[in-house]
């Protein structure tokens, strides 16, 4: 029989995926990947891709039209992001406090724009007070673009403040809820984010694959008044809107089993509801916080900026790391990650994200690093 399985020997073993995503996908997420495939113009299949986007309109809190799944993981929805609004010279804030900061300057560089960099240790969230200020010192920027949860630190960003001082600005506020949409608060609406993008392997428990993604009337607005064309042809959300709206152009062809995936995923969440889920987050990842402490582990992050979903803890002294990960994915059958850029070698990376996030799995996790610490 002609079969990954049969053929190469190959068969994933159970882990669980305590790293700093993918999490680990519920049975009925799995199932829906199996299911027959549909062209991507039948209108069954339309059907589930409205239905989609209308589950991300509950989960990113938001009535913006334009809310959808990008074809391709969360970087995906931040090239996505950026590139629909920039164009070469326009200025865009940056706020730049670990790995995923980083990458967005990246972004916005390559398309010529004139960045302000705003940076912070990595570690620390920025004062809304300083992200501010920064504004009034460019007001004719484009975007100020902050990440909400940084996954290669641990920190959650406040966004209330900036999103309220934006709202009657022309400045777009961009935001990266890769790894806090479905795990902490994101409300799109309420904290007049302009465009939101996440990804589908981290607390919405969906495989890598795609990338939720809003825009607001004010970002639209934006896009439309731009000089140049998208730069992007694949990412062109004024193309991509005409698959998405009733003209049903084709685009390009929409990732079918990984939107039946986010369709069942989505409904998922919502079946929880959104407060229980977040509140199930925030209990486990604090008493996850509490027993690493008590283990005598040093957490990265300031306990009001902690994210339940991530936590970055410094190994102690004498201990590697990458020895605690190795036999932690041997012995138990965890993944935990390890730090990225300066924390490599220094901090573990645990996640709580979704369907991982189970006090049994927590309580596996401790117990193991309490024995590898003893050994
Ligand atoms: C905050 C943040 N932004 C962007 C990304 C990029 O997402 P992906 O790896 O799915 O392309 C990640 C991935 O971990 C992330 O954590």
């Amino acid at each position: 029989m002609l079969s990954l399985k049969f053929d190469t020997g190959f068969w994933p073993g159970e882990r669980i995926l305590m790293g700093p995503g993918p999490s680990n996908v519920h049975p009925r997420v799995l199932q829906a990947l199996s299911l027959p495939l549909l062209g991507h113009l039948d209108p069954d299949f339309l059907a589930i891709l409205d239905r989609t986007s209308e589950n991300l309109r509950q989960v990113f809190r938001t009535q913006n039209e334009l809310t959808f799944a990008v074809s391709g993981t969360g970087s995906a929805g931040m090239e996505s992001s950026l590139v629909n609004v920039l164009e070469p010279d326009d200025e865009v804030i940056i706020g730049v406090n670990g790995v995923f900061g980083q990458r967005l300057l990246e972004v916005a560089m390559r398309l010529g724009a004139r960045v302000h960099a705003l940076e912070a240790p990595m570690g620390e969230a920025f004062d809304p007070e300083r992200l501010i200020q920064a504004h009034k010192k460019v007001p004719k920027a484009k975007a100020l673009v902050v990440v909400h949860a940084e996954t290669s630190t641990g920190v959650r960003q406040p966004l209330e403040e900036v999103g309220a001082y934006l709202k009657d600005k022309e400045t777009l506020f961009v935001v990266d809820a890769v790894t806090s949409l479905g795990g902490i608060p994101v409300e799109v609406d309420a904290w007049s984010i302009d465009i939101c993008y996440s990804g589908t392997q981290k607390c919405l428990s969906v495989p890598p694959g795609l990338s939720p993604i809003t825009f607001s009337a004010k970002a639209l607005g934006a896009i439309e008044r731009r000089k140049t064309p998208v730069s992007s042809w694949y990412l062109d959300v004024t193309l991509i809107r005409r698959y998405l709206g009733t003209e049903r152009l084709y685009h390009h062809t929409a990732p079918i089993s990984m939107l039946y995936a986010l369709y069942e995923g989505t409904q998922i969440v919502l079946e929880e509801g959104m407060e229980a889920r977040w509140q199930r987050h925030r209990a486990l990842g604090e008493a996850l916080q509490d027993g690493l402490e008590t283990l005598g582990f040093k957490l990265l992050v300031d306990k009001p900026f902690r994210l339940p979903q991530l936590t970055s803890a410094f190994v102690p002294e004498g201990t590697s790391e990458a020895w605690i990960r190795k036999e932690l994915l041997s012995r138990y059958g965890i993944e935990v990650g390890g730090g990225l850029g300066e924390l490599k070698g220094r901090i573990l990376r645990i996640g709580l994200m979704g369907e991982t996030a189970k006090p049994s799995n927590a309580t596996l996790l401790l117990d193991g690093l309490k024995t590898l610490i003893a050994d």
